[in-house]
């Protein structure tokens, strides 16, 4: 069955129909440019135009860069304002037309590796976290998900931990693949130290270059690996979230 996930991130607003069978995407995926402002309106005009390009009818799965609690966006670290406190299900759903679920982007994307890729099979405690323009974070107990973690806002040397250590703070302060490991490391081990996971999966684009950063951390109990889906995962995942309407 191929059920429809969408991925609203802070440059551009992708989806495609997935292959719930192979946890993968089931045609080529349609990418628009995130609307700037960020508002509302303009993100739901981008997600129908995704939409429309595939002519889908059916359940459609929907990721947020934030916090989703029954549907409402609570929280816009890296979007316009305006979402805190919009009720995103039923904004998308008038406009599509079709049933929606909206869930927090690293938690769509942690359910993807967790069931396709880096995570697969892996009980105890894990945690992937998805490296970007902010820091998200999915974290699994026993295969099973606690939702809208926000481990990336956790406070670091007194600092929004996401700052100094996410993809674009590399990017602003053009910052040595070394330096940025640094970083990470300090990061990592902050996390380990409050929650002691079995295992550390990195996303985000970046995870494609993980040769580049991971054999530089080091002290780390936990093993670190990147994941699998890489890109595409924060789109499996909302279809997945879909497929339970
Ligand atoms: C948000 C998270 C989100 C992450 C990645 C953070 O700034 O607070 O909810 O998962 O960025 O997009």
């Amino acid at each position: 069955m191929n059920v429809f996930g969408v991925d609203i991130g802070g440059t551009g607003i992708k989806g495609a129909p997935v292959d719930l069978e192979k946890g993968d995407l089931a045609d080529e995926r349609c990418k628009v440019a995130t609307p700037h402002p960020a508002t509302p309106e303009a993100v739901v005009e981008g997600v129908a135009e995704v939409v429309a390009h595939f002519g889908y009818q059916g359940p459609i799965g929907i990721t947020f860069p934030g916090v989703v609690v029954d549907g409402v966006t609570r929280t816009a670290a890296n979007v316009d304002r305006h979402w805190i406190g919009t009720d995103a299900r039923t904004l998308l759903g008038d406009r599509l037309g079709q049933p929606v679920v909206v869930l927090n982007d690293a938690d769509a994307a942690g359910v993807a590796e967790m069931t396709f890729g880096a995570g697969r099979g892996h009980g105890g405690t894990v945690i992937m976290l998805t490296l970007g323009t902010g820091i998200g974070s999915a974290v699994f107990v026993d295969g099973t998900l606690v939702p809208n973690t926000e481990l990336g806002h956790l406070e670091l040397h007194g600092h929004d931990a996401e700052k100094r250590a996410s993809v674009k703070a590399r990017e602003d302060e053009e910052l040595s693949w070394e330096h940025w490991a640094h970083r990470l490391k300090k990061y990592l081990a902050h996390v380990e130290m409050l929650f002691s996971p079995d295992l550390f999966v990195i996303g985000g684009g970046v995870s494609r270059k993980a040769d580049k950063f991971l054999p530089h951390i080091h002290g780390v109990s936990a093993p670190i690996v990147p994941a699998e889906l890489q890109n595409n995962a924060g789109i499996v995942g909302a279809a997945m979230a879909a497929a339970k309407l």
